[in-house]
């Protein structure tokens, strides 16, 4: 059955993500969308706070409730994402895929993606994509993007990736990712800092780093695109 999305707007909320994380905890059904027009406690990964100003970018988490708790739910909502940006814009902005969650333009950051589960089966899977504004160095879609027609888009497009077979998004994902084949430099959660190049992403969504002819799994970090 494909998903059937309830989407929710919200002049002020503390997190979109919060918020569909607490209905999902009561119950709530897959497709629950959140967007808001503002945050006043947004959250990027990593404990990082998601900072933009009212009604100038898109805001927003829907509720998925996988058969089995994985980076697809992220991937997908990526993959919609830049669907939807290409579609709004006519073609002229195809956003590349940057492991793990954000999608850039020219090697500028124009959204990030937070997936958060409720512990027993639901995802809560944010994204924060600069619409009219941006922080200095990071990319934009256009002032004159409207954001329902890119809520309208990203959720036409999720429900497609919805339907498809694993293979087929991890395929999808690996071919929109920028960050495959790129000399990279990666931190991880611990400090380490380490170089290589991102030879591929796995079918469980890890980075798979090659590093003096030895391959290095990375489950949970920050890249940097070298070069
Ligand atoms: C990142 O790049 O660190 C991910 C940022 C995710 C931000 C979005 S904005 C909508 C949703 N609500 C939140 O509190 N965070 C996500």
């Amino acid at each position: 059955m494909p998903v059937a999305f309830d989407v929710r707007r919200f002049e002020s909320i503390d997190s979109t993500n919060t918020w569909v994380l607490e209905q999902a905890r009561s119950g709530a059904p897959e497709g629950l969308v959140a967007v808001a027009d503002h945050q006043t406690a947004g959250r990027g990964r990593l404990g990082r706070v998601w900072e933009a100003p009212a009604g100038a970018n898109l805001l927003m988490t829907v509720l998925l409730r996988p058969a089995v708790v994985s980076y697809r739910s992220l991937a997908c909502v990526a993959l919609a994402a830049r669907d939807a940006c290409a579609d709004v814009t006519g073609g002229a902005v195809t956003p590349d895929l940057k492991w793990p969650n954000d999608l850039l333009v020219d090697g500028a950051k124009l959204a990030g993606v937070l997936a958060e589960t409720d512990g027993a089966g639901a995802v809560a899977v944010g994204i924060g994509l600069n619409v009219a504004w941006a922080p200095p160095g990071a990319a934009l879609l256009g002032a004159d993007v409207r954001r329902d027609d890119v809520v309208d888009a990203l959720l036409s497009s999720l429900g497609r990736w919805l339907e498809v077979s694993d293979a087929s998004v991890a395929s999808a994902y690996r071919a929109a990712c920028a960050t495959i084949g790129r000399q990279v430099r990666v931190s991880l959660v611990d400090g380490e800092e380490f170089d290589g190049v991102a030879a591929d992403v796995d079918d469980a969504g890890r980075l798979l780093v090659e590093v003096n002819a030895c391959l290095r799994t990375v489950d949970v970090g920050d890249v940097v695109h070298l070069r």
